[in-house]
């Protein structure tokens, strides 16, 4: 067993590996909601308001999940070189956006196992392109249950045709309530296919037009109709094994929580090969979002919808550098 030995000086090289791991994290819309601030041996890492989409996550909860995804991130790259990352959670009741404080330890012994995730940190990515029908073995179906349960959560994963029927019958009402709703629209439209260089999503990453209405897809951009000529039709997986993320609770701190719980399955769905997407549409509406719950997606509160499966490779998405998300008030890697 790891003991923790003593609390370590920050140095500007670690950081910069802390904080890089840290901002791959996926984020609704790309957003990349969140900021840091490192003061002596520990890391702060805050959500960023601004970046909020107030229409479709006026609670912010999909905000804070992005920012526990960054930060189950930034602790598995402490691990993987051998420090002991002690978290607080939302330390501060008078500071709601300081998300958590991660100091770091050195520890004797092995590095912990969340450390053996580190090398896909970078090869994880939002796959948005059809799956091939090729099965998921039961035991990288586990290993992702193993995951979410380790940080608390829940997981249920299923291809059982009428759930995921149902499921479809929902996005369907979600995307029809947006397009009821121009704030949304037009909220959206700042973020995806905007022809933003550091943040967004660029139009090489929303995948192909399914062919068909009826499939478990989000189309990010339906806008277009024709599709734009660099968007071909394409036939999708009827019926995809999806995930369903769930929390007990649904306080702020459950929805750090189920951010942490989502990047450590997506860096496990990285390491056996499988791609992901989000199918969340439905949980970004009060209503709609009550009906997800059923006997097969799990008790709790639905967090996270998803479709797994073997796709093709895909391009990265932009980030932000470091340089705009480190805390001016404090040293940025690299400086003098
Ligand atoms: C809380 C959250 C909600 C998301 N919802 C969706 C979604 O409904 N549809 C989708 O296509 N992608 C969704 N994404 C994925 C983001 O668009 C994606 O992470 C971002 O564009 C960065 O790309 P990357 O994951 O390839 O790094 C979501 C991500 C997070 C963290």
């Amino acid at each position: 067993m790891s003991t923790l030995e003593q609390s370590v000086q920050l140095e500007d090289a670690l950081v910069e590996t802390l904080l890089s791991a840290a901002t791959a994290a996926p984020s609704i819309h790309n957003s990349q909601p969140w900021s840091f601030a490192v003061r002596g041996t520990s890391v702060d890492l805050y959500a960023d308001p601004d970046r909020q989409l107030r229409s479709s996550d006026s609670s912010g909860r999909s905000l804070l999940i992005s920012c526990g995804a960054a930060l189950l991130n930034l602790r598995v790259a402490a691990t993987s070189l051998g420090y002991y990352p002690r978290v607080r959670v939302l330390p501060d009741q008078g500071e709601p956006t300081l998300v958590a404080r991660v100091e770091l330890g050195t520890v004797h012994g092995r590095p912990g196992l969340l450390g053996e995730l580190a090398p896909y940190i970078t090869a994880r990515r939002t796959n948005r392109m059809p799956f091939s029908d090729r099965l998921i073995p039961s035991t990288a179906i586990a290993r992702l249950s193993e995951a979410v349960e380790a940080e608390g959560a829940i997981l249920r994963v299923y291809d059982e045709p009428d759930e995921v029927d149902r499921i479809v019958a929902l996005m369907h009402d979600a995307d029809f309530e947006e397009t009821d709703n121009p704030v949304r629209v037009a909220e959206r439209a700042l973020w995806v296919d905007a022809g933003r260089e550091r943040d967004g999503i660029p139009a090489q990453s929303l995948g192909p037009v399914p062919d068909r209405t009826e499939v478990p897809f989000r189309d990010l951009a339906p806008r277009t109709v024709p599709p734009a000529p660099d968007r071909p039709l394409a036939r999708f997986e009827r019926t995809p094994t999806v995930a369903v993320l769930s929390t007990l609770l649904d306080a702020p701190s459950d929805w750090v929580r189920a951010g942490q719980a989502l990047e450590r399955m997506l860096l496990v769905a990285t390491s056996f090969g499988l791609a992901s997407s989000f199918l969340n549409q439905a949980l970004e509406h009060v209503d709609l979002r009550w009906l997800v719950r059923s006997p097969m997606t799990g008790y709790g509160h639905s967090q996270m919808l998803m479709r797994i499966g073997y796709g093709p490779e895909v391009p990265p998405t932009p980030r932000r550098p470091l340089s705009e998300v480190v805390r001016p008030s404090v040293r940025v890697p690299g400086s003098s």
